[in-house]
């Protein structure tokens, strides 16, 4: 019996239930807008009888409203199934489809042609074994074509078949079919795939998709469904070691302690050695929990609760991994990156950074280079902007648990969020741990900050003055600092312009410049708080993230933000070094207030206007402050 449905997650689990013991394929289509892609899936339903009576009907009106085939049915129609897709002729999401024949099942994900897509390209892409890669034999091999098939390479997809499409368009030519293969074949030699399977096709007239057609009889090769359903595509999750991220601690009463999740590769038996890491415990399995019963044995996918011999802590973000081949571990590494949001990335900046098992606080260090996906070759960098794809090194605030990518996609892969918006910005691929994560280690020191600050009788903290050029704050922490060392404390200022001209004499005024300004400064601070001084920060630092990023490297109350919130249309007024008038007349490029953002604090602990207030009794107010909260000591 055929079956067809086209739904959810949760139908998809009810589906491969039922028909569990045939093997499963998932793969992808990918293509240009108009390759053809929804007219191939549809066909492929329509002609294995795989679409419900009620779709058909509705497919027969449907086809004489929006079609483009005039009477005959649109099968592109029948895919397309969001409404703003058919308004603006393009797929904009993956849509996972399944069915299934006497011989297999199938999962395809359809995912979007439409260059500005390339995401939700790489999400389809990240489950599937097999990509069919759509070439319109008028067009050949073209620029998304050679994206979607390094994005497959990227994401580990092994098998591809090229399916050169609208044959009948080109009066089935033998020519220039084998030209586009030729071409293709060339460019994805570089990409190491195990299997390239190129097919002469035409998803309208249904040439060489269920049974060979006579078109074609110079083909020597398979049609489309009959190579689908044998070829062979052994997922290895089964042979990797195994490893199950911890999503909950399941500990209904006192008897029972058992850890929760999804194995993500491996399979588990009674009685085998774990390790639990990040901790590095070691147990046995003393029994598998699924559903209501237990059993010996579980594999990959499976959502089960182990139980352990001994008690040892693990929380939720742990993983639990075999004894023999545990993951690694690394809060420094190699990856690459696919960048997924119109504004570009920065490096030096905080992101989330979600893996199979938590999420982290993380920031790139550095874009080894980025990729150019028409030749493969490898270009310098400073950024990634939207659907481009770079080699990163990125550095996490705590260890992750992981696998490079190439041996365990399950606990290889992580997403990059913003923190200010919460959306996905960049998918990764872990390469490697960089070695310097491994062979530099923290030096214990005898003298603590603790007994720096005690000699100094003070509390050391950070007062970081913000606001736009001009708004006052040099002229306030100079005022400040003043008194506080008439007062016999330590203190030191950082002051935005001075620190320019020697540690970060290499910087400009491009965001990427300034979040790194900032990140070097926030460093600094640190340090010497580290050594028990009053630090006195006055950086414009325009952003709101990076603020964030300097209050999160210092402790609790060792972080004050001064707003200097002069407004601009007073700073602009007095413009005492010439800027703003020089910025008005574009002779400064990113100049803030005016050609560049400044995100006003939301929770500033302190707030002047030195259009209203004296830059003197600002000052006055400030070391009050620290007096009453304990600061200045004795
Ligand atoms: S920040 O934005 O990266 O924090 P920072 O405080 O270091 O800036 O430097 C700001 C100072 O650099 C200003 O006071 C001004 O004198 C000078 N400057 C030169 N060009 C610019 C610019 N494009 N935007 C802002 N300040 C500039």
């Amino acid at each position: 019996m055929s079956h067809a449905a086209v739904g959810a997650a949760g139908d998809i689990l009810e589906y491969l239930a039922t028909h569990e013991r045939k093997s499963l394929l998932r793969f992808i289509t990918c293509g240009s807008v108009d390759d053809g892609k929804s007219t191939l899936i549809g066909r492929l339903l329509y002609d294995t009888k795989l679409v419900y009576e009620d779709q058909l009907n509705a497919l027969k009106a449907d086809s004489k409203k929006f079609g483009t085939q005039g009477e005959r049915i649109d099968f592109a129609l029948l895919v397309d199934g969001l409404a703003a897709e058919r308004e603006q002729g393009i797929t904009i999401d993956v849509a996972y489809r399944f069915f299934s024949t006497e011989k297999r099942k199938f999962i395809v994900a359809d995912t979007p042609g439409h260059e500005q897509y390339t995401r939700n390209m790489a999400t389809g892409a990240s489950t599937a074994d097999l990509a069919v890669i759509l070439i319109d034999a008028r067009q050949g091999v073209l620029t998304q074509t050679r994206r979607h098939s390094y994005i497959c390479s990227l994401l580990g997809i092994r098998n591809i078949v090229v399916a050169v499409n609208k044959m009948d368009i080109v009066g089935y030519s033998r020519e220039t079919f084998e030209k586009i293969e030729a071409e293709y074949r060339a460019f994805a030699a570089q990409l190491g795939f195990a299997s390239i399977v190129c097919l002469p096709i035409s998803a309208l007239e249904g040439d060489n998709i269920l049974t060979k057609s006579p078109n074609t009889p110079w083909h020597r090769g398979p049609a489309l469904l009959p190579y689908l359903e044998t070829v062979e595509v052994a997922s290895d999750l089964e042979a990797k070691p195994f490893r199950l991220p911890v999503q909950w601690v399941n500990r209904p009463n006192l008897d029972f302690r058992g850890f929760s999740g999804t194995i993500a590769s491996g399979v588990v038996a009674v009685g085998e050695e774990v390790v639990a890491l990040p901790s590095g415990k070691r147990s046995r399995v003393r029994s598998i929990v699924l559903g209501a019963d237990t059993q010996d044995v579980a594999g990959p996918h499976e959502a089960i609760t182990l139980c352990l011999s001994d008690e040892i802590d693990i929380s939720r973000g742990d993983m639990i991994c075999a004894g023999k081949a545990p993951a690694e571990q690394t809060d420094q590494f190699a990856a690459h990156l696919l960048w997924m949001n119109e504004e570009e990335m920065i490096p030096g900046r905080q992101y989330y950074l979600k893996t199979a098992t938590k999420t982290v606080s993380a920031t790139i260090t550095d874009l080894k280079h980025r990729v150019n996906v028409n030749t493969l070759e490898r270009q310098a960098g400073k950024t990634l902007a939207l659907n481009e794809i770079g080699l990163c090194n990125l550095s996490t605030s705590a260890p992750i648990v992981f696998d490079p990518y190439k041996e365990n996609r399950g606990t290889g892969a992580f997403i990059l969020i913003d923190r200010r918006t919460n959306t996905t910005v960049g998918a990764g691929m872990i390469e490697f741990s960089l070695r310097r994560a491994q062979n530099v280690h923290w030096q214990d020191l005898d003298i603590h900050k603790e007994a720096r600050a005690s000699a100094k009788h003070q509390r050391p903290c950070v007062l970081w003055f913000t606001g736009l050029s001009g708004s006052g704050k040099s002229t306030i922490a100079n005022l400040v600092e003043k008194r506080l060392h008439d007062m016999g404390r330590h203190t030191y200022t950082l002051d935005g312009d001075n620190i320019r001209h020697g540690l970060n004499k290499d910087l400009g005024f491009t965001d990427a410049d300034r979040v790194e300004n900032i990140r070097r400064v926030a460093e600094t601070a640190r340090l010497m708080v580290d050594a028990g001084l009053i630090v006195l920060v006055s950086f414009i630092s325009p952003f709101a993230s990076e603020r964030r990023m300097a209050r999160e490297l210092l402790e609790d109350g060792e972080f004050l933000e001064v707003w200097i919130s002069t407004p601009l249309s007073i700073c602009e007024k007095r413009d005492v070094k010439g800027l703003y008038a020089k910025a008005r007349r574009g002779e400064i490029k990113n100049f803030t207030g005016i050609s560049s953002d400044y995100e006003p604090p939301t929770d500033a602990d302190l707030e002047f206007d030195t259009s209203k207030i004296a830059a003197e009794h600002a000052a006055e107010q400030i070391v009050e402050y620290l007096d009453r909260r304990g600061y200045l000591g004795r």
